[in-house]
């Protein structure tokens, strides 16, 4: 059952993951953001031709959710039940999120691992009885340390605060079971050291380090005050803390204790995404649950930033007043879908506006690609018949486009598969589209079609498959952040019929150069984005 120990990553497998979200309400531009990065990290790395399992999932005990709940007068697991089939789930198809898995921590694959893996670390002496009183925030459903609260002011003067939630923590005193977390801070900064990429971005990485440098505290893993969660084995009066149930839902879906082929072939995660409010739990709670258990640890934690709202982190609590189907039914879902990522650096804080949304939508989508996209076929057509001709007259241009090419497709590669710099890869081949463009505007095709001879001809259709073969790589390198208007561009390029499915093309090779047959058949489709209607606008 136990991995070798040196292993840090799967062999056979890239296995990617999203937090596993709280269903106390529906899903906003938050947990999208999240779910999107990760979709486009696991359609890249399957374009590589790997085998991915992408998961996702909700998170569905605690004393959050069973507020939730009762404020609504039903049970837990109805509220659960009603929120995960009709918000969560359907947001996620609506987004064209590929997830290969969706666990839900109310499901008996994950609550028996659950109780098998505590009972495990209570028969290894990792857990103890003790009494704990301290300040407790539900919202994060933490336990505080009292020097980072803060002082309430107005409706909450004389009360501390959560610092994430700025609401009052609520004192809570009682007999629970501990994890010894206190003996790992050792071990935990050698593996930081050891393995310098474990924690991104750097500032989340140096958070991680001074945090576990001040020493750790032995964590409560015990509940014994509500019941909503999963049973603690050999003392039924207490559940299992939310954080190390919701931990484990990454073992479980991996296959832990139940399925041990699939396990060594999954586990651990390559990357665990999370928000950096996340943090600890997934670089220093979740490595010492495995160390105890002796198996082995993520490849990657990579806590991104914040989308704010005035200032302030959004939240349930704090949201824009958009929701992601307010954008997706003005922008359209590719466009949503790439927008966050193009415009916030990844691991960095950014605000949203729809302003600029619009102004990037026009400029870069609208604008530079999707012209670009439906003028080449237009002049295939009108200049060919819609049959895509050969290129034999290649020059200087032509050789730079290649060129150009090869580099977007290396830097793309890089930025979007392995450092996760979605905005990085993007860019790449935005770029490049510049340049098509460029070398269109420099070539004047529309030009070149006025001298009739044969040289005339010859140029007129290496400007035009140069152009084409332009746009067919641009498709495959897309594909994983806009789907479906990379399918598009594919079938108006009419490469399916010789080159495959989209999805089946590997990126490292996308700058291959002559893919598209000459004789395919090329048609003008509706816009790839179509202008917007500004009337519409929120
Ligand atoms: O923490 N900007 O669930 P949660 C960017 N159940 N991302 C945001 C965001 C924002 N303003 N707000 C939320 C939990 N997110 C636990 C996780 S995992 C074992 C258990 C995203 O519903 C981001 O990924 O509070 C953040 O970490 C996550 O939603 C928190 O979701
Ligand atoms: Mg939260």
């Amino acid at each position: 059952m136990k991995p070798s120990e040196c292993e840090s990553s799967s062999a056979n497998l890239f296995y990617v993951t999203t937090p596993i979200f709280y269903v106390n309400d529906t899903p906003h531009l938050g947990h999208a953001y999240t779910t999107v990065a990760g979709d486009v990290l696991s359609r890249w790395h399957r374009q590589r031709g790997e085998r991915v399992l992408y998961l996702t999932g909700t998170d569905e005990h605690g004393q959050k959710i069973m507020r939730a709940a009762e404020s609504k007068g039903v049970t837990p697991q109805e509220w659960c039940d009603t929120l995960v089939n009709e918000s969560w789930k359907p947001l996620w198809q609506h987004l064209e999120i590929a997830n290969d898995d969706f666990i839900r921590t109310t499901q008996a694959r994950h609550t028996v691992r659950v109780q098998e893996f505590v009972q495990d670390l209570y028969d290894k002496e990792q857990i103890y009885k003790g009494s704990y009183e301290g300040p407790y925030c539900v919202g994060c459903e933490e336990y505080k340390l009292p020097g980072e609260l803060l002082d309430g002011g107005a409706e909450f003067a004389g009360q501390k605060l959560c610092p994430v939630h700025k609401r009052p923590v609520e004192i809570l005193s009682e007999d629970n079971y501990f994890f010894k977390l206190s003996e790992f801070g050792g071990k935990l900064l050698a593996h930081y050291e050891a393995n310098p990429d474990f924690i991104q971005p750097e500032s989340a990485r140096n958070e991680v380090v001074n945090f576990v440098r001040q020493g750790l505290q032995d964590l409560s893993i015990s509940r014994s005050t509500f019941n909503w969660g999963i049973t603690v084995p050999w003392d039924e009066k207490h559940v299992i803390y939310v954080w190390v149930d919701a931990l484990l839902n990454y073992a479980t879906a991996a296959g832990y204790n139940e399925d041990p082929e699939k396990f060594e072939a999954t586990f651990p995660a390559d990357v665990h995404l999370v928000g950096k409010d996340i943090l600890r739990f997934h670089a220093v709670i979740w490595p010492a649950m495995l160390m105890a258990q002796g198996l082995p640890l993520p490849g990657r934690i990579f806590g991104h930033g914040w989308l704010m709202v005035g200032g302030e982190k959004m939240s349930k609590s704090n949201l824009t007043g958009i929701k992601p189907q307010d954008l997706t039914s003005h922008f359209g879902v590719d466009a949503y879908r790439w927008y966050f990522l193009r415009a916030i650096t990844f691991g960095q804080d950014g605000s949203f506006s729809w302003e600029d949304f619009s102004a990037r939508y026009t400029s870069e989508l609208a604008n530079d690609y999707g012209n670009l996209a439906s003028r080449v076929a237009a002049m295939i057509g009108k200049y060919f018949d819609g049959t895509l001709p050969a290129a034999t007259a290649d020059g200087a241009a032509e050789k730079a486009i290649h060129d150009s090419l090869l580099k977007a497709v290396a830097t793309a590669d890089s930025r979007m598969g392995d450092k996760l710099d979605f905005q990085g890869g993007i860019l790449a081949v935005f770029d490049f589209i510049k340049q098509v463009n460029g070398y269109i505007s420099e070539q004047e095709p529309w030009n070149v079609a006025k001298d009739k001879s044969e040289e005339g001809t010859a140029r007129l259709a290496t400007i035009l498959y140069t152009a084409a073969e332009s746009l067919r790589a641009v498709a495959v390198l897309l594909n994983a952040v806009m789907p479906e208007s990379s399918q598009k561009l594919w079938d108006s390029l009419g490469a399916e019929a010789s080159l495959g499915a989209l999805a089946d093309q590997h990126v490292q090779e996308a700058a291959t150069w002559g893919q598209l047959p000459t004789g395919a058949t090329v048609t003008k489709g509706a816009a790839l984005f179509p202008r917007l209607d500004d009337s519409a606008q929120a």
